[in-house]
C-alpha cells in the first residue's frame, strides 16, 4: 500500500499539521501560563520554556515537531495514541511527550531508531483498520493521519485487511453542516474532549471498550443528540471522520482571509477559507481575542445567506409602495433619492427627514451614515437599533462609571469566582461566551441566575446554578435593590474601595435609601415572587465569594426601568468592590455584532462619536471645522419620535440602513402606520425585508464577506472585517452613502475604508490611535486606544473611574404600568434561540432553520391545562395592542403565569403584541413584559390558516 502526499518537509518546518486553519500551527498541548522558566536539551538543542510546558510543545515551539495524533493545542493532553513517544535520559521506557512536562536539565531525544520503529508500528495498526481512499477522501491534504503516516515513514502494512475491522462502520449525515464517517475514526477522543472542554455540551462519548470503542453522539444520530453544531469536534478531528459538508462538496480550501463574524456581539474571529472565490468554510481563529479558536453554529456554518438567491443586487425605485419595483442604475437611484429628500425638506423643513444606522454594518459605514444625516440632511435625526436594545446600558454605565460600555474582556470571566447572570441566556444568544462561562463554572466558580425563565445554565451537563432567582418579569430593580439591601444591612460592603474610589456623599445617600425596609428581601419577595431567604443567600455569596462579576443582557435593558437596573447593578459592583480588575465588573452581552460600534460612532441623536453631547460647543466646533458644515446643538429625534411624528405628518422621509424596524421594533402596527405615512422610505439592506415593503427606494447592501472595515464587540474590541470578494452590488455601503450625501449637495468622498477610520480616529478620543495598519499588526484593539493605552484597554476603571469617582445612584423600584389583569392574566417575555438570529433575515436563509422553523410559545402546564391547550397546538396570543398566532410548547422552563417566545420569524411577529411602554431615560422598549391572554387558535380559523400556509411555504 502506498500512502499519498508526504508532508515531511512541511512538518519539519513546524508548519504541519494545519487542521486548525490554514497557517495556524498546532503545538499539541496548551501554552503554560507559568512565569517560571525551565531549561532542557531536546535533540541536543538547549530550550527554555515556561514550567508546566509539555515536552511536545517545548519541542514544537523550538522548531522540532514530534509526531502526534491524539494531541492538539486547544485540548488538555490525553496520551492515548502513543505516536509522540520520546526517550529521556535517566528514565525508563518511552514516555508520551504530550503528557510529560519539561524539567530543568532534562535531556530528551525525539528521533531515534527505536522511536521510529515504535511509531511506525503504531501507525501500521491504525492504517490496518482505515479505508484506503486517500485519493478520493475529502480530507486529502488536511488529514493528520495521512501526514503522520508520511512523517513516520510508513511504507507498508503487514497485517492486511482481512481481519476484524471497522471499515463498514455507518455514516451519519444527519447534521446539515457536517458528516461523521465512522470507518475513518481512529478513536483518538479529540472530538469528545472538544465537545467537553471547549464547547461544554458533553454531547459525545466513547461507547464500548478496546476494539469495540466508538464515538457516539447519544440518541440516534448527531441531529437528534444534544449536539449544538458548534463544530469544535469537526475542527479537532485529525482525520476525515468529521468533515464539513462544504469541504466534501467543494474541495479543500486553498487560501484564507481573516475576518469577523457578523452575527452576535461576541465578535468571533474566523479564518475564512476559500477555494478560488468561493467560501468553503469558516474556521475560528486561535488568535481571535474574543473566541480563541471557538465558535457557534451561526458563525461557523450559517454564512450561506450571503450568496442566497433572495439577495437584491440592483438598486430599485418605485413612486408608490403599491407599484412594482423598477431596477435602475446606481446614479439614477441616488439622484432620485437625493431629489426626493430635498423636495421634502423644501416643503416641510430641514427637520422632516432623518435616518437609522445599522448595528450590523461596519464602524466606517455607520460613521458615514450619521455624517450624512448631520452634514447633508442638516439635522441630528439619527438613531440606531441600540435604542431598542442596549441604550439603557449607555445611560446607566456612563452615569455611574463614566463610560458607555462593559468593563471587562471576555477572558476575565476565567478569574471570576461568583458570576451574577441577569436577564441573559448566553448559551443561546452569546454561545462562545456561554462556553467560556461554563468552563469557569466547571472549574468551581459559582453562578447566580436572575431570570424569569429556567435557562440552560440553571441546570445542564455538569453545570448547576447555586441560586436561580426566578423573578416575575418586570421586577429586576426590586431584586437588585434587595441584594444590595442585604449587603448593606449585613455589613458586607467593601468600605475601603468605596472610600478610595467612589463619591462618598452619593454613597451615603444611596446607603440610607437601600437600607429602607421597602428594599428588604421580605418586601421584595411579595413583588418578585423570589423567596427572601434565596435573595439573602445569593447576596451573601456575591459579596463574600471572591471576585464577583455581573453579566447581563436584554432581560435587563428592555424594561421601563432598564436604565435604573443598569445603575442598580453598577451600585452593587461598587458596593462590593468588584470593579477595576480581572474577574469582576459589569458587562453587557451586546446583541448585534456591531451595536457597541454603532453607539461609539455617534448614532444617537444627542451624541457625536465617542459619546460627546451635541450641545458641547468645543466638540461641535471640532466636527464643524473638519466637516465644513454647521451642526445643530440640539439633539434630534429618536426612533419613536420619528415614527410618532410621521403619523402626525411632520416627519416625511427616512433612510433606514440595515435595520428591519417593521419587524424588530415594538408595536408593529404603529411602525407600519408610520412608514406608510411617509413620502420617502429608503431601505439599504441585503433582502427585501418587512420594512422594505413600505419603501420607495431600495439600495442593495453588502454582506460581511464583501465588507472592508471594523466591528466593535461587547468587550469594546475593534476587530477587522476583511473582504473575501468584491461587492456583489457593485459598491461598498459607505460609497453609496457618500454618493447620496454628494448628490444632496454635501460633497463626501473617501478612497477606501481605512480613510474613514483615520477620520474616526482623528475625531474620537477613545479611538485616537486606531488605524487599519495597527489593527492588521496587533489583531484587535479594545478601546480606549490612545497615548496612555497604545494597544488598547482590556479592563476599564483599573486605577479610577473614567468619570473620576464612581457614582452611586438611588434606584427606587417603580413597577411597570404593564400589569397582568383579568383580561390579560399572563406575562409574556421574549428571548432568542441558538440557531436563529434576531429577525432571522440571515439565519432563516441557511440550514439553521433545520432546528427552528417557527417561533413557539412556551407555556406552563397549569396555564395550558386551564385553557385547554395541548402541546403543539396553535394558540392565539392577545395583548391590548394586537394578536398573533403560534404553536404552544408546554414547558417547565417558565413558571405558571409567565409565557415566553422568540421573535425570529416575521409570520409570528411577536412584536405585533408588544406595547408602547419604554425605558424612562432612553425610550428602550419594554419588550420583556407584555400582559397577554392565550386561547386555542382553532376558534379563529382565518389566522391559523395563515400560519399553516406560511409554514408550508417556508
Ligand atoms: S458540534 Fe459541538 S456540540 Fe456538537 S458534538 Fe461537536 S463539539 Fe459537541
Ligand atoms: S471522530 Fe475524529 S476526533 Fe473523534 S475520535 Fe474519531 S478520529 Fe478522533
Ligand atoms: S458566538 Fe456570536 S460572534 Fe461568535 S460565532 Fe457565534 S454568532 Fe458569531
Ligand atoms: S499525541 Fe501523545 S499520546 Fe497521542
Amino acid at each position: 500500500m502506498t500512502l499519498l502526499s508526504d508532508p515531511q518537509d512541511m512538518f519539519t518546518q513546524g508548519l504541519a499539521p494545519i487542521r486548525n486553519g490554514i497557517g495556524e500551527p498546532d503545538y499539541g498541548t496548551p501554552k503554560s501560563k507559568s512565569e517560571q522558566q525551565v531549561t532542557l536539551l531536546i535533540d541536543g538543542a538547549e530550550v527554555t520554556v515556561p514550567a508546566g510546558t509539555s515536552i511536545m510543545r517545548a519541542a514544537g515551539e523550538n522548531g522540532c515537531s514530534i509526531p502526534k495524533l491524539c494531541a492538539t493545542d486547544s485540548l488538555e493532553p490525553f496520551g492515548s495514541c502513543r505516536m509522540c513517544l520520546v526517550e529521556i535520559d535517566g528514565r525508563k521506557g518511552t514516555p508520551a511527550s504530550c503528557t510529560t512536562p519539561v524539567e530543568d536539565g532534562m535531556v530528551v531525544r525525539t528521533q531515534t531508531a527505536k522511536l521510529s520503529k515504535l511509531r511506525r508500528n503504531v501507525m501500521e495498526l491504525y492504517i490496518s483498520d482505515h479505508p484506503l481512499e486517500c485519493l478520493t477522501c475529502a480530507a486529502n491534504g488536511d488529514c493528520e493521519l495521512q501526514d503522520m503516516a508520511g512523517v513516520v515513514g510508513l511504507r507498508d502494512v503487514r497485517y492486511g485487511y482481512d481481519g476484524e475491522n471497522h471499515l463498514d462502520a455507518p455514516k451519519d449525515q444527519s447534521n446539515p453542516y457536517f458528516d461523521f464517517e465512522g470507518s475513518k475514526c481512529i478513536v483518538c477522543n479529540r472530538c469528545v474532549r472538544a465537545c467537553d472542554q471547549i464547547q461544554g455540551t458533553l454531547a459525545l462519548t466513547i461507547e464500548g471498550r478496546g476494539f469495540n470503542s466508538k464515538v457516539s453522539p447519544g440518541g440516534l444520530n448527531f441531529l437528534s443528540s444534544e449536539c449544538v453544531s458548534c463544530g469544535a469536534c469537526v475542527q479537532a478531528c485529525p482525520t476525515g471522520t468529521l468533515e464539513e459538508k462544504s469541504v466534501i462538496q467543494l474541495g479543500m480550501p486553498t487560501r484564507t482571509v481573516q475576518t469577523t463574524c457578523a452575527y452576535c456581539g461576541v465578535g468571533c474571529t474566523f479564518n475564512a477559507e476559500l477555494r478560488g472565490d468561493e467560501l468553503v468554510r469558516m474556521v475560528p481563529a486561535k488568535t481571535g481575542g474574543a473566541n480563541e479558536g471557538h465558535s457557534c453554529v451561526k458563525g461557523r456554518f450559517a454564512f450561506g445567506y450571503a450568496t442566497h438567491k433572495d439577495r437584491v443586487l440592483s438598486p430599485m425605485i418605485r413612486e408608490k409602495i403599491t407599484d412594482e419595483w423598477q431596477e435602475v442604475s446606481w446614479d439614477e437611484a441616488i439622484n432620485y433619492t437625493a431629489t426626493k429628500f430635498k423636495e421634502i425638506q423644501a416643503k416641510y423643513g430641514d427637520n422632516s427627514i432623518g435616518g437609522i444606522t445599522s448595528s450590523r454594518c461596519t464602524n466606517e459605514e455607520i460613521f458615514v451614515v450619521q455624517k450624512l444625516i448631520r452634514a447633508a440632511f442638516g439635522n441630528n435625526n439619527v438613531d440606531t437599533c441600540a435604542r431598542v436594545c442596549h441604550s439603557p446600558t449607555g445611560f446607566g454605565l456612563s452615569t455611574t462609571f463614566g463610560t458607555s460600555a462593559g468593563t471587562q474582556d471576555f477572558k476575565s470571566v476565567g478569574k471570576s469566582d461568583v458570576i451574577l447572570l441577569i436577564g441573559a441566556n448566553p448559551t443561546d444568544a452569546h454561545p462562545v461566551f456561554g462556553s467560556r462561562l461554563k468552563r469557569r463554572l466547571r472549574q468551581g466558580a459559582k453562578l447566580i441566575v436572575v431570570d424569569p425563565r429556567k435557562i440552560d445554565l440553571v441546570e445542564s451537563a455538569r453545570v448547576k446554578a447555586e441560586h436561580h432567582l426566578q423573578l416575575q418579569p418586570g421586577t429586576n430593580v426590586a431584586i437588585i435593590n434587595a441584594l444590595a439591601h442585604v449587603i448593606v444591612t449585613e455589613g458586607l460592603v467593601d468600605s475601603e474601595f468605596i472610600k478610595e474610589r467612589c463619591d462618598v456623599e452619593a454613597f451615603d445617600r444611596w446607603m440610607k435609601f437601600i437600607a429602607l425596609p421597602e428594599n428588604s428581601p421580605e418586601v421584595v419577595q411579595a413583588q418578585s415572587g423570589v423567596p427572601a431567604d434565596e435573595i439573602r443567600q445569593a447576596a451573601r455569596l456575591f459579596a463574600t465569594g471572591g471576585n464577583g462579576a455581573i453579566y447581563y443582557g436584554l432581560g435587563v435593558t428592555e424594561h421601563s426601568q432598564g436604565s435604573t437596573m443598569v445603575m442598580g447593578m453598577a451600585n452593587l459592583a461598587m458596593a462590593t468592590g468588584n470593579i477595576g480588575r480581572e474577574g469582576v465588573g459589569v458587562n453587557p452581552l451586546r446583541g448585534q455584532n456591531n451595536v457597541q460600534g454603532s453607539c461609539d460612532m455617534g448614532s444617537f441623536p444627542h451624541e457625536l462619536s465617542g459619546y460627546r453631547h451635541v450641545s458641547d460647543d468645543a466638540v461641535r466646533e471640532q466636527f464643524e471645522s473638519v466637516w465644513d458644515v454647521k451642526i445643530l446643538p440640539e439633539p434630534g429625534m429618536r426612533i419613536p419620535n420619528m415614527l410618532d411624528n410621521a403619523i402626525s405628518g411632520e416627519f416625511r422621509g427616512i433612510f433606514v440602513h440595515g435595520e428591519d424596524i417593521a419587524q424588530s421594533d415594538p408595536n408593529t402596527n404603529h411602525v407600519k402606520a408610520a412608514l406608510s405615512a411617509m413620502d420617502l422610505v429608503v431601505v439599504q439592506d441585503l433582502f427585501i425585508n418587512e420594512t422594505a415593503n413600505f419603501a420607495h427606494v431600495f439600495f442593495p447592501g453588502t454582506s460581511f464577506l464583501e465588507k472592508d472595515g471594523t466591528f466593535t464587540n461587547a468587550e469594546r474590541r475593534i476587530n477587522r472585517v476583511r473582504p473575501l470578494m468584491a461587492p456583489k452590488n457593485g459598491l461598498q455601503e459607505w460609497e453609496i452613502v457618500a454618493k447620496l450625501a454628494t448628490a444632496m449637495g454635501y460633497p463626501m468622498h473617501y478612497d477606501n475604508a481605512a480613510q474613514i477610520m483615520d477620520e474616526i480616529a482623528a475625531m474620537t478620543p477613545t479611538f485616537k490611535n486606531v488605524s487599519f495598519e495597527l489593527l492588521d499588526r496587533v489583531g484587535s484593539l479594545q478601546w480606549p486606544v490612545n497615548d496612555a493605552a497604545p494597544e488598547g484597554t482590556p479592563i476599564m476603571h483599573m486605577n479610577g473611574f473614567v468619570r473620576g469617582k464612581g457614582l452611586f445612584v438611588e434606584t427606587p423600584f417603580v413597577p411597570t404600568e404593564e400589569r397582568s389583569t383579568r383580561k390579560f392574566p399572563l406575562l409574556l417575555t421574549t428571548g432568542r434561540i441558538l440557531s436563529q438570529y434576531n429577525v432571522g433575515a440571515q439565519t432563516r436563509r441557511t440550514a439553521n432553520s433545520t432546528w427552528h422553523q417557527e417561533d413557539v410559545l412556551e407555556i406552563h402546564e397549569a396555564d395550558a391545562q386551564m385553557r385547554g391547550i395541548s402541546d403543539g397546538q396553535k394558540v392565539a396570543i392577545t395583548s391590548r395592542i394586537g394578536e398573533t398566532i403560534m404553536r404552544a410548547q408546554i414547558s417547565d422552563r417558565v413558571p405558571a403565569g409567565v409565557v415566553y417566545t422568540t421573535f425570529h420569524h416575521p409570520i409570528s411577529g411577536a412584536n405585533v403584541i408588544t406595547t408602547e411602554y419604554s425605558d424612562w431615560a432612553t425610550n428602550c422598549p419594554e419588550y420583556k413584559v407584555t400582559a397577554v391572554e392565550i386561547r386555542p387558535a382553532d376558534s379563529s380559523a382565518g389566522s391559523s390558516n395563515t400560519l399553516d400556509a406560511v409554514l408550508m411555504k417556508a
